[in-house]
């Protein structure tokens, strides 16, 4: 493990980066959101990300870190639980929703951090204790989150207990280019994904139904190029979501054991540099396919940000779960799920 100042906050307080892996992949965390800021594939960084953490704290992408207490969307920032109305902060205020958490999200929290080394690999072990009140979610989350590397595996491991009910749904939102992310637009890519059915969204970007894929723009089923014309097709859906943006049930039917857990082979994404497969024992990914990154603050190296330029696959319950009664962590209960990034060797 390589450990080094990374920056400052305004505050004064000090960004430090952790770089752990292998010859095949190599990542570097930062306490600071527990961002994933580079993450090198046989050498070449796929992965959107600053060199400076003011390009983290200007822009509004969330790039590489940790989402929570609730990634996504909660409609108008309101829902009620055990009787009780709660109203959070509408931080998506072109659409009224609550998203990623809040106006101060885990994405731009202070994590502590501590380094384990075992004969499967290197593991940061990033926690956080999230106050009840904070956000106006209710219940104190002891937040625990670990990522290894582990060979060609790269995971992310979420574990948490609240003291009260909570909607509780973490991800973290990497924006990965499989041509590395100097590689340009993402339209020669490939993606596959195990979901017949997706969530069908309203205009505000809230599910409405559980819909089948088939004959839509949305089956990947088997691989599929990421074309602009896919993105740009008139698939009522795609035309809403502004190009993919959209949540997939994964289907169960294909697994790995990984860390003693079974996880459902979710998506193979594809580039020139080689092929990733997503695993996980969350229900849903969401798929974004980076509509908004285009900016002016460029990205390490001086790299332009574009639109279409990397792709997010976030782990997670539906999007508004908590008012279909759903991603509700219960009292005492412990949450705990993975995602398994296994590049091709
Ligand atoms: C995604 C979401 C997008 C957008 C993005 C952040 O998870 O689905 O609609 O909000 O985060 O820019």
């Amino acid at each position: 493990m390589n450990k080094y100042l990374f920056d400052k906050l305004p505050c004064g307080c000090e960004v430090t980066a952790y770089e752990i892996g292998n010859d095949t992949v190599r990542a570097t965390i930062l306490n600071y959101g527990g961002i994933i800021q580079k993450l090198l594939y046989r050498g070449t960084d796929i992965i959107g990300g600053y060199d400076k953490i003011e390009g983290y704290r200007v822009s509004d992408g969330y790039q590489g870190a940790l989402i929570g207490r609730y990634a996504n969307r909660i409609r108008g920032g309101r829902f009620t639980l055990n009787g009780v109305d709660y109203q959070l902060a509408q931080n998506e205020s072109a659409r009224g929703n609550h998203l990623h958490g809040g106006d101060i999200g885990y994405d731009a929290k202070l994590w502590d951090v501590e380094y384990k080394q075992d004969c499967d690999g290197e593991h940061l072990i990033l926690t956080l204790t999230d106050p009840d009140g904070t956000e106006n979610y209710p219940g104190t989350v002891n937040v625990r989150v670990t990522y290894s590397v582990c060979g060609e595996n790269f995971s992310i491991h979420y574990e948490a207990v609240s003291d009260k009910d909570t909607p509780f749904n973490m991800t973290n939102h990497a924006y990965l280019n499989m041509n590395g992310i100097a590689g340009g637009q993402i339209y020669d890519q490939t993606l596959q994904v195990n979901a017949d059915f997706m969530s069908k969204v309203d205009e505000h970007l809230i599910p409405v139904d559980k819909v089948p894929v088939d004959g839509t723009a949305f089956d990947f089923r088997t691989p599929k190029l990421l074309s602009r014309e896919l993105m740009t097709c008139d698939d009522p859906q795609m035309v809403i979501g502004g190009g993919l943006d959209h949540n997939l049930y994964i289907t169960t039917d294909e697994a790995t054991l990984y860390q003693g857990k079974k996880l459902s082979k979710a998506a193979v994404f594809a580039g020139k540099l080689g092929a990733l497969t997503l695993y996980t024992d969350k229900p849903c990914v969401q798929f974004y396919a980076a509509n908004f990154m285009e900016g002016e603050y460029p990205f390490k190296g001086g790299l332009k940000r574009e639109k279409n330029g990397a792709l997010c696959l976030e782990t997670q319950f539906a999007p508004d779960g908590p008012n279909r009664g759903e991603a509700i962590l219960k009292a005492g209960d412990k949450y705990d799920y993975t995602a398994l990034f296994r590049f091709d060797v």
